[in-house]
């Protein structure tokens, strides 16, 4: 049974010039807070980072401090309680990778700091150029956009479905995986008017996670360009001045 290829979706931060949509990326947040982060860890990801998403230094501190973080050892050499600060990281949902095993039939949930990378490289060779290029892996996005929307598909006629797994044509492992389908339409309120569906709560969470993944995609496009728009003129100028030295040897 051959695994599907990832739909190739169009991203606001694809190509040359492409930026994020931080309306976007703000509703990502929340479906990433309200669904993934019950069994995905995000650990490389401090709330801080979170003003790139467009929210004031309150709002960042506000939101830490909705977060229960266990710190420590204190004087007494004890572990304790407190709120979140912004220069703390998202708290994992779990203890370890045992316990988040234990808790998820026996595979643990990836942390999802980059994971919008990690399925990003299995690509064929003209996209793997392709991606180089734009400094921008498509791969990723695009693979968790259809894993997460992939879940409705029936299994073909014959196959047999391990228990306590779930059938996705686009899971790269295998043909089923042991995260149940996490979403469902209006499971997630949006304030914005975007609509409540498993599509658009894929697309933003998604997008969310390219970003947790390349914060400075921005900044690295835009001195991609500016190197590219350099060695063009300083090529051209070698060029000249070599034909200039070279103007009299016959
Ligand atoms: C694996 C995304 C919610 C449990 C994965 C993978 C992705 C993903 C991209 C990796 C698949 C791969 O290895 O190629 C998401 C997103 C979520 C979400 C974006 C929120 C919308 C959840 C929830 C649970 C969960 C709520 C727990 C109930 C798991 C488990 C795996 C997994 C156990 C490992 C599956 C296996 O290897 O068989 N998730 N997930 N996920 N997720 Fe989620």
């Amino acid at each position: 049974f051959p695994i599907h290829e990832p739909k190739e979706m169009d991203w606001s931060f694809a190509g040359p010039f492409g930026t994020y949509d931080k309306a976007q990326l703000q509703r990502g947040l929340k479906v990433y807070k309200e669904v993934c982060a019950a069994c995905h860890s995000m650990k490389l990801v401090a709330f801080r980072t979170l003003e790139d998403l467009g929210y004031s230094e309150a709002q960042v501190k506000a939101l830490a401090a909705e977060y229960t973080i266990n710190d420590g050892p204190n004087d007494a050499g004890d572990m304790f309680d407190r709120p979140g600060i912004p220069s703390d990281h998202f708290p994992a949902p779990f203890p370890n990778e045992q316990a988040a095993a234990a808790a998820n039939g026996g595979a643990a949930p990836p942390d999802m700091s980059l994971l919008a990378k990690a399925r990003g490289v299995e690509r064929g060779f003209p996209r793997f150029v392709f991606d180089i290029f734009t400094q921008y892996a498509q791969g990723g996005p695009d693979y968790i956009h259809s894993l997460l929307t992939g879940y409705d598909e029936e299994p073909p006629a014959g196959m047999e479905i391990p228990e306590g797994t779930s059938y996705n044509p686009y899971f790269i492992a295998g043909v089923s995986l042991k995260m149940p389908n996490p979403l469902s339409d209006d499971q997630v309120t949006y304030d914005d008017g975007s609509p409540q569906t498993v599509d658009q709560y894929s697309r933003d969470v998604s997008a969310f996670l390219m970003w947790a993944a390349e914060p400075h995609l921005e900044d690295r496009k835009k001195t991609g360009f500016r190197v590219l728009v350099f060695l063009s003129l300083f090529g051209a100028l070698v060029y000249l001045t070599k034909r200039k030295v070279w103007a009299g040897v016959a």
